[in-house]
């Protein structure tokens, strides 16, 4: 499975990066605003440069003709860019678009395999179904993970499953047992899978003997 970074923030992803776990990154307008007054094709250009893999830049225009507009020009930023549309109409016949002039869609904020499906026919390269805001209100994002990727395998399409919105390691690890192509995560969630209490204890004790022995 491989690991995208779900931020806009470059320490964080120079972070990641260092640690070899960011494949990817993807980003939304939330979080490109939460990096201040920042021009958006020069911090995607940024991202770019920290990283190989598939970088997420969404669209923000509602209709067709905007969207296909921003995707060619953020297209340009770099190779390695994927463009973000919504799974609406329009998000999905821009998607259309956009794939056979040879971009990749990344199609967001996926919450029912039924949307998967029509994505899937629309050439999406990614599809994000949002678990963490499923479960947010009551619903069970890793079920809904679970039915696309089962859908996903009755037939040839090229659509990677890209679990989005993960909160916590469980949704990691699901993800990983089901087999998801991508899991795209904050940086917090990242820490929280290197973090184990035993591991702290264990290395204090095998620190504090090591010091106790007189070695240096
Ligand atoms: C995915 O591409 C989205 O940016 C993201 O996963 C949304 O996560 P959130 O629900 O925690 O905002």
């Amino acid at each position: 499975m491989k690991f995208f970074l779900d931020t806009a923030n470059l320490n964080e992803i120079r972070e990641g990066a260092s640690l070899g776990l960011a494949d990817g990154v993807t980003t939304n307008p939330s979080l490109i605003a939460k990096e201040g007054d920042v021009d958006f094709k020069k911090h995607i250009a940024a991202i770019c440069e920290i990283v190989q893999g598939p970088v997420s830049a969404e669209v923000t225009s509602q209709d067709k003709d905007g969207m296909v507009r921003e995707g060619l020009e953020y297209s340009k930023i770099a190779p390695n860019v994927v463009i973000k549309c919504p799974l609406t109409r329009d998000g999905l016949k821009a998607t259309r678009h956009l794939t056979d002039e040879g971009i990749r869609v990344n199609v967001t904020l996926c919450f029912s395999p039924a949307q998967a499906i029509v994505a899937a026919k629309a050439g999406a390269a990614f599809i994000s179904p949002f678990l963490g805001r499923l479960d947010d209100i009551g619903e069970n994002g890793l079920l809904l993970l679970q039915n696309i990727i089962e859908i996903y395998q009755n037939y040839p399409w090229k659509t990677e499953v890209l679990a989005a919105s993960l909160r916590h390691p469980v949704h990691v690890i699901e993800a990983a047992r089901m087999g998801a192509d991508i899991a795209t995560m904050p940086f917090k969630v990242i820490d929280q899978l290197f973090n184990h209490p035993l591991t702290d204890k264990g290395q204090t004790q095998f620190l504090a003997d090591w010091a106790k022995s007189g070695r240096k």
